[in-house]
């Protein structure tokens, strides 16, 4: 895992970007794996910006989103879909995207379904996470597999309270959910993992540092073989190599540079 430490949550949002941008370059009909949450709002704003002033093309891309909450129609101002809507697709015009269906009447064959879609569309290229303060991705809670695929999941008790400031109460935070598996998101080309504020460094420092295990689902991803995860200083300061992260970014050679 390459581990990119910045000085606040912009100077990390625009290195995201960066790398968006060269995956666009390199291949204008990537499919993108996109998450929603508070983390990623600067790198879409940043995007949005960069497609307006047509220093990236998005117009052949496929976006797949990791997640929605189930019970909420597309046109809820909380549901995933809006959000994505809001924050980046208004501006950022891809070929197409996808979100799980919250309200499906058969979850189970529109979770088959979406693992189907992303399938034919030649699977993820580039996944874009964040980090759940328990080290949920997408939202996969602690104990989930490190081999499930899209599914219904339970938010847990905290998942619910961290994201109830979205909400008008925690009451109105739906339970249920449905995510890409740990699975699925392993399965993606590369993964970029954003997360910022001293509130995530637990979680950054079990993902990256800790065992592989269910108990923070984000490990898992030290199993893939490209993943960056990036940070800004606050989220880094329980990370036991952090010298040894900024010495390698440092000294990355100018070839793997964005
Ligand atoms: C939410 C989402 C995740 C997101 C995470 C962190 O529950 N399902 O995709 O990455 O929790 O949220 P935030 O970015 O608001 O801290």
């Amino acid at each position: 895992m390459e581990i990119i430490i910045k000085a606040d949550a912009q100077e990390a949002s625009l290195e995201a970007a960066a790398l968006i941008a060269r995956q666009l370059r390199v291949k204008p009909e990537s499919v993108l794996g996109l998450a929603t949450g508070s983390t990623p709002l600067r790198l879409y704003e940043r995007l949005c910006a960069m497609a307006e002033a047509g220093a990236i093309d998005p117009s052949q891309a496929t976006a797949f989103n990791l997640d929605e909450y189930v019970g909420l129609p597309g046109t809820h101002p909380q549901s995933y879909a809006a959000f994505m809507q809001a924050h980046l697709f208004e501006r950022f015009k891809v070929a197409r995207w996808h979100i799980p269906n919250g309200m499906s009447a058969d979850i189970a064959r529109h979770c088959a379904q979406y693992e189907e879609a992303i399938r034919e569309a030649g699977g993820i290229d580039l996944q874009l996470l964040g980090l759940g303060s328990d080290g949920h991705i997408g939202f996969n809670e602690p104990g989930s597999s490190l081999a499930s695929r899209t599914r219904l999941k339970t938010l847990t008790a905290r998942t619910v309270a961290d994201n109830a400031l979205h909400f008008a109460s925690p009451e109105e935070v739906p339970r249920h959910v449905i995510t890409m598996g740990v699975g699925t998101i392993l399965d993606a080309q590369a993964c970029l993992v954003l997360a910022f504020g001293e509130q995530k460094a637990r979680a950054v420092a079990a993902m990256a540092e800790g065992p592989v295990s269910a108990s923070c689902p984000a490990s898992a991803l030290q199993m893939h073989p490209v993943c960056t995860l990036i940070v800004d200083e606050p989220a880094a300061a329980l990370l036991e190599r952090r010298d040894y992260y900024r010495w390698v970014y440092e000294n990355k050679p100018d070839w793997q540079r964005p």
